[in-house]
């Protein structure tokens, strides 16, 4: 189950601020997502990407069970005068906007597999989901270098697009879709701070000398480090006009 953390919120917020990840997915999204459209961001965390969607749509609700994230979303809304963007505290899967919108967003949140009926009750066009291409890729800040490749455990339950391709082919679902692999590096400011988010993120403890090996090169002239990452995924896009009468009407499981 993910929770955030002020730690997590402070290195996504570190992260986020110093790349342009979520301007790039945006980007992606807005070629299936028209403008003027009125959209809700189902899962939507510290809304980074709700708050680049947020200036081309006519409104947009952002729905996240955290209290810390939509708390965090709402100061930001406030700080940045962004006025067409409602924040909403809860499940999503319990949240029905008061008519449907024309689209939802899903990113990095579970929900083409197993709900799009339900996705389907609340928006009245398009399903847009951005998903990482792989659970078993082990690329990221460059640990394959160092270390063997490790099995991801926190991933296995993450809906990635190796496992919704067969999915919707099965269920001759028609999509969209664009691959992307965009820059999302981490900042940390000693090793006491690198240790501490290699063991959240990967329950991985560095051995001394290996931690040395992997700092050197990437040692700030100001001090820290900047840790380089891809982040690797895909935008899907399904419209309710090419998806099958009996998936729309099925049950969610
Ligand atoms: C991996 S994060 C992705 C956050 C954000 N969409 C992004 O791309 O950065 C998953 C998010 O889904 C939220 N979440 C999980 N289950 C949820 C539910 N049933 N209803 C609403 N939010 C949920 C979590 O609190 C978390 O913020």
């Amino acid at each position: 189950m993910f929770h955030w953390t002020q730690q997590k919120i402070d290195w996504y917020q570190q992260a986020a601020e110093h790349c342009g990840y979520h301007h790039g997915v945006a980007g992606l999204v807005r070629r299936y997502l028209p403008d003027g459209s009125a959209a809700a961001d189902l899962g939507c965390g510290l809304g980074y990407l709700s708050m680049e969607l947020a200036p081309h749509l006519s409104r947009l609700t952002c729905v996240d069970i955290s209290p810390e994230a939509t708390a965090f979303l709402s100061a930001q809304c406030r700080r940045r005068r962004i006025g067409n963007l409602s924040v909403v505290c809860g499940d999503w899967t319990q949240w029905q906007p008061d008519e449907p919108v024309d689209a939802v967003v899903l990113s990095f949140v579970n929900g083409v597999i197993h709900q799009l009926p339900l996705l389907f009750q609340k928006s009245r066009d398009l399903v847009i989901s951005v998903m990482a291409l792989s659970n078993s890729d082990n690329s990221s800040y460059g640990l394959d270098d160092l270390l063997p490749p490790r099995p991801r455990p926190q991933y296995r339950l993450r809906e990635c697009w190796e496992d919704v391709a067969p999915v919707l082919e099965a269920r001759g679902i028609p999509y969209e879709r664009t691959e992307f692999a965009l820059p999302f590096g981490q900042w940390l400011a000693d090793r006491d701070e690198v240790r501490a988010f290699f063991r959240h993120y990967y329950s991985l403890e560095f051995p001394e000398q290996r931690l040395e090996e992997y700092l050197a090169p990437r040692r700030q002239p100001g001090g820290g480090y900047y840790l380089d990452n891809t982040k690797r995924g895909c935008v899907v896009a399904i419209r309710r006009s090419r998806v099958p009468r009996e998936v729309l009407e099925g049950e969610n499981d």
